[in-house]
């Protein structure tokens, strides 16, 4: 069985980060979202892997490298431009050929990972398994009506929802999806939807299989969703201390200092995540935060939050709470009178004062 995971995309709801950054690389945990992605594949013995790229390519290519680290291959698969889903799959025929294939969206988060659905598709034989799961408004998704097991009818973003059954962008296919998509018109937002490929296949009397999430399921659109992805990841964080923190700094709860990390005077309440080379200094770090390596922060608190690397916060009055911060991004209180603020923001930047 193949893989297929979808990385390009424009990620315009995530601006600023995603003008300089891919959206699928945005770290939670202090590990880029993408790499969940590829070990929920490899974890279900899918380790032949294309991945769909876009205008972001040349960083996703970096990142990823040929797979070696993840023990898995790659093949990179340039998409001219965001549409659709099941376009990416027709442009991935060559490497597909006719084998069934796992696909995918590299920025969605599953605690449970794919393999229930891999094992599923594998036992059962249908056409196509897609990944379902129930969600009181699924306006903005795909949904599927099930029957005993069986994808009956699936609508994208249907205004007024059939069931409350989500799909969660992760699909089993055979060869008969090929027909499918070939088959298709663009949809109303100008995309090939796979939706529309898994419908035909249910009007042509193909078997689809139906599977529900087990754990949670994120996608990671929106910066409060990616906050909700650090939070949910940091739930599962095991306690590791490779740096250096002195005598008169605090841990407490399930906290990771990274190689090279100093802290010092400092107080951090896990979970919570430190990377390589930061450096803590008369600081608060609270739960589900996580600081990406070489930041320096210097009288700051903050929980709650995401911060890239090389990034240097010092002496902020305020507590930062729920934030997203970027790379290199340099933020600093001024003491004295007159209390003024000084920004310089790059577009779509989100400030709250
Ligand atoms: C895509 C699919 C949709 C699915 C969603 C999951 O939507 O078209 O059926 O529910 O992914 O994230 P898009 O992200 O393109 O709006």
């Amino acid at each position: 069985m193949k893989g297929l995971i979808l990385a390009g995309g424009t990620g315009s709801r995530l601006r600023p980060l995603t003008y300089t950054g891919a959206k699928q690389l945005l770290p939670v945990g202090n590990r880029p979202i993408l790499f969940y992605a590829v070990d929920d594949m490899v974890r279900a013995g899918v380790t032949d892997i294309g991945v769909v790229v876009g205008e972001t390519a040349p960083l996703i290519e970096a990142a990823l490298g040929d797979g070696t680290q993840f023990e898995c291959h790659f093949t990179y698969i340039p998409q001219e431009a965001p549409l659709g889903l099941a376009h990416a799959v027709k442009i991935s025929q060559l490497f597909l050929g006719t084998d069934p294939f796992l696909m995918v969206l590299g920025d969605n988060l599953l605690r449970g990972g794919v393999a229930p659905l891999v094992q599923r598709f594998q036992q059962q034989h249908p056409a196509a398994a897609v990944l379902l799961t129930q969600i009181e408004d699924p306006r903005q998704f795909g949904v599927a009506v099930v029957e005993a097991g069986r994808v009956v009818r699936l609508v994208e973003k249907p205004e007024h929802p059939p069931s409350n059954l989500a799909l969660v962008g992760a699909y089993c296919f055979d060869a008969r999806i090929h027909e499918a998509v070939s088959s298709l018109r663009p949809s109303g937002r100008g995309e090939l939807e796979i939706t529309d490929a898994i419908q035909w296949l249910v009007d042509h009397n193909e078997p689809v299989d139906a599977a529900e999430v087990t754990g949670w399921w994120k996608d990671t659109g929106r910066p409060e969703d990616v906050l909700d992805a650090n939070r949910l990841i940091l739930d599962d964080l095991k306690s590791q201390n490779d740096g250096s923190v002195d005598a008169d700094s605090q841990l407490t709860g399930r906290v990771a200092v990274a190689t090279g990390a100093i802290i010092e005077h400092s107080t951090i309440r896990g979970p919570a995540t430190i990377g390589e080379g930061a450096v803590i200094i008369d600081s608060y770090i609270g739960p589900y935060t996580s600081i990406g390596p070489r930041v320096h922060l210097r009288s700051v608190e903050i929980e709650l939050s995401v911060v890239l690397p090389d990034s240097r916060l010092e002496n902020i009055g305020e507590r930062i709470d729920q934030s997203l911060i970027g790379q290199g991004v340099d933020v600093r209180g001024r003491q004295g009178r007159p209390k003024t603020v000084r920004l310089v923001l790059g577009d779509h930047s989100r400030i709250e004062i």
